[in-house]
């Protein structure tokens, strides 16, 4: 990489932007941001359908509901991920059901998804987490046995690969999130992928208050449609979760950009690998043969006991690094979850012992940020850390 620095936004997102602008809003005038954005996105991931959404979180509760689960059905869920994932889960009136993780690549453990399988599970949602792909194929042959469904939460992950396909394309569908710190963003926004036509029809419907002239390729309603007063609109009772124009005419340019986004992470956390290599006691998140990481952040376990992750953050500030977040709380373990039953569903205690790998590791882990587009900055940064290393002793 022999550029020195690149723009997270770029003048073409303004020129899009005002072209939105240009339109007032009208219909008539439109520029078609919505259409453009899901006919690139469905491009680049090979994809028939991409379907856009307000955020990475109604994403998931559409494609829930678009396959049909809710009440009385359980999904599995890994418990190391952002809310959302398990949110969504109850935002479609079922309960999520934590599987462990893998203790080295921190992605959902095939053989514990296994054991988390009742009569009740109707689906899984594996989760790209920090920008690598769970184990998928075991994960498909379970949901082939079972008739699951499986949805997959890429909102960290945008073109990672997994034995040399395109993550995104591995489950029934996916979805991504826009939000401000993920590899593309329009500030807020998702999309949901997949190669169903069924399913892309009612997950659009399902975005777009149940209307009937909207599907599987058609996001936008025209007056023509509307306007008799005998038309009926609404086939089903829908949520409206539509991307904005303006959000749409952004993530449409970081769609065009996104190769290149991806590659200065990448970069970043090449420089970070460097910077730890040889150190037994900072772990890096394991990427196995075969799989693409695409780094929505570089994650490390603390693995010695005499530091802390606070001695660890103190010093690496203390160096002039960037704060770097810690991983978030187990999502049992958050007090929306915790000590609590949900509906009919009452076997599983959110409490601690219920996924012993995750709750290991979650309290060490190091997420060092990637979201970086300056190479200057980029080897500061590594540097940064190479020293925080050299202060503990390698
Ligand atoms: C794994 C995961 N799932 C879902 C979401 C939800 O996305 P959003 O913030 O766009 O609602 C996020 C990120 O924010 C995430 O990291």
């Amino acid at each position: 990489m022999t550029t020195q620095r690149i723009d997270r936004i770029s003048a073409r997102a303004y020129q899009y932007v005002c072209e939105v602008l240009r339109s007032e809003f009208y219909g008539s005038k439109s520029a078609g941001m919505m259409t453009r954005l899901e006919q690139a996105f469905a491009r680049r991931f090979g994809v028939r359908y991409a379907i856009s959404f307000i955020n990475g979180t109604a994403t998931l509760h559409a494609a829930l509901a678009a396959a049909g689960v809710g009440p009385g059905d359980e999904v599995i869920v890994p418990p190391l991920t952002m809310a959302s994932t398990a949110f969504s889960v109850l935002h479609a009136g079922a309960v999520p059901v934590f599987a462990d993780i893998d203790p080295r690549t921190w992605t959902l453990d095939p053989a514990s998804v296994a054991e988390r399988i009742t009569p009740r599970t109707k689906a899984i949602i594996p989760v790209a987490i920090y920008g690598l792909a769970p184990d998928m194929d075991p994960i498909m042959e379970l949901a082939a046995a079972h008739g699951l469904f499986v949805l997959e939460d890429d909102a960290q992950c945008f073109l990672g690969t997994y034995k040399g396909r395109l993550v995104g394309t591995l489950g029934h569908a996916a979805s991504f999130s826009f939000q401000s710190s993920k590899h593309m963003t329009s500030g807020e926004g998702g999309m949901v992928i997949t190669n169903d036509p069924d399913l892309a029809d009612r997950v659009r419907r399902f975005g777009s208050l149940g209307y009937a002239a909207v599907g599987a390729g058609a996001g936008k309603i025209s007056k023509h449609d509307i306007q008799d007063p005998g038309y009926a609109r609404h086939v089903e009772v829908g949520w409206n979760y539509r991307i904005s124009e303006l959000a749409a005419a952004v993530a449409l340019e970081q769609t065009e950009r996104l190769d290149e986004l991806v590659a200065w992470r990448v970069e970043m956390a090449r420089l970070y690998a460097q910077a730890v290599d040889g150190v037994d006691w900072l772990v890096p998140q394991y990427v196995p043969e075969g799989y693409g990481h695409s780094y929505w952040t570089y994650v490390l376990k603390l693995a010695r006991d005499d530091i802390t992750w606070h001695d660890f953050r103190r010093v690496y500030l203390e160096l002039g690094g960037e704060p770097f977040y810690g991983a978030w709380r187990l999502n049992y373990l958050e007090p929306a979850f915790r000590g609590r039953k949900f509906a009919a569903y009452q076997w599983q205690d959110f409490e601690p012992g219920l996924c012993p790998v995750a709750e290991d590791v979650q309290p060490r882990l190091i997420q060092l940020p990637t979201n970086y587009y300056d190479r200057a900055k980029m080897e500061a940064q590594a540097e940064i850390l190479a020293k925080t290393i050299d202060h503990f002793g390698r």
